[in-house]
Order: C-alpha cells, then sequence, then structure tokens
C-alpha cells in the first residue's frame, strides 16, 4: 500500500499546480505517493495514510478554500494519532497580507486537535513580505508557504527543499 496520501483542495488550480510539483519531487526521489482532490474525496479517505500531505489555498480573506471547508467538519470524526501530517499553502500575500496563507494555521490546529503530529514546518525567511499569518508560530511556518500568484519562479525551489526535508521528517530514508 501506498503510504504517503497528498490531498489537496484548490478553486482555480494554483494548489493543484503545486500537488503535482510535490507529487514529481517524490516520485523523483524515489518514493510513491498518492494524489486526491478533496473535493473528490472523503475526509475519512485519509485514514488509509501513515503519512500526509495537505494542501489548501485560502479564500474569503483567511478562510478555508471551498472543498476543505466542506471537509474540515468531516475531520472531527477522526482519530490521527500516530499519523503525520505535512501541510502546504497557496496565497497570495501582497494582495492578503494581514491573511496569507491561513489556510495553514487552520488546518494544523485542526489535525494536532486531532491527534496528529505535524511535520514540514519553516523558517519565515526573507524572500517573503506579509503582514500576519494564521500558519505562522513561535515564528515559524507551520508547513510550507507558496506564492503562485507573486512569486511563482520560487515554488519549484522551495518544493524542491522541502520535499526533502519531509523525507527525512517521514523517516522514509
Ligand atoms: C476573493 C479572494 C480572497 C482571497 N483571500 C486570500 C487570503 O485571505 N489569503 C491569501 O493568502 N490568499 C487569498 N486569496 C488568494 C488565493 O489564495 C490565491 O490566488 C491562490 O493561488 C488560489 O489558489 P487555488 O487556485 O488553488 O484555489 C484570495 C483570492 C481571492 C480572489
Amino acid at each position: 500500500m501506498t503510504k504517503i496520501g497528498l490531498f489537496f483542495g484548490s478553486t482555480t488550480d494554483n494548489t493543484a499546480t503545486v500537488a503535482d510539483i510535490v507529487v514529481e519531487k517524490f516520485e523523483d526521489a524515489g518514493f510513491e505517493i498518492s494524489l486526491t482532490d478533496i473535493g473528490d474525496a472523503e475526509a475519512s479517505d485519509l485514514m488509509a495514510f501513515d503519512y500526509l500531505i495537505i494542501g489548501s489555498s485560502t479564500w474569503n480573506v483567511g478562510e478555508l478554500q471551498d472543498d476543505w471547508d466542506i471537509a474540515y467538519e468531516e475531520l472531527d470524526d477522526l482519530d490521527f494519532s500516530g499519523k503525520k501530517v505535512a501541510l502546504f499553502g497557496v496565497g497570495d500575500q501582497f494582495g492578503y497580507g494581514d491573511n496569507y496563507c491561513d489556510a495553514i494555521g487552520i488546518l494544523g490546529t485542526k489535525f494536532r486537535e486531532l491527534g496528529a503530529e505535524l511535520v514540514g514546518s519553516r523558517d519565515v525567511d526573507d524572500s517573503y513580505d506579509f503582514y500576519t499569518s494564521r500558519g505562522v508560530e513561535n515564528g515559524r511556518w507551520l508547513g510550507l508557504a507558496l506564492d503562485e500568484d507573486n512569486q511563482d519562479e520560487l515554488t519549484d525551489d522551495r518544493v524542491t527543499e522541502w520535499v526533502m526535508q519531509l523525507v527525512g521528517e517521514f523517516d522514509l530514508d
């Protein structure tokens, strides 16, 4: 059975594009990974995986992407104890600098409450230019923050580094 499951929610396909890049990087590194649009799945489908990668854009000023908004309610019935969860977010830091990639924080808080161990946290380095985000905790991103609207040229390198980090934190190597 594939052990890594990537579930994403995407309204205008930016998060879907990033999800494809994440999959490509894991496959290049020799790992099998399953890709699912959460809009076509049930939250309970997440339970099939020990290692989860969760991607969501942020919409409506600080809200989850619509499909994750629906799945979010269903998560409460599930127990993620023993599972490792890595989050990535796609947002617009220049247009929504007070809520940039809030979805990372909304989902990260939820998965942790449900017993998951969060992995894949990142530095808030100088390449970012925003004011506040629910995705930042103690000065660090809880996951990987991306910006296809303003910094798509940085995505490939950011994802490459993050996937290498996850291979280590998932204990896959
Ligand atoms: C009405 C509207 C509200 C948005 N709100 C936010 C927001 O609060 N935070 C953020 O980081 N990005 C926000 N965005 C930007 C989207 O998250 C961004 O365009 C993202 O790439 C969309 O990804 P998707 O196509 O995968 O859904 C918003 C965009 C629109 C049009």
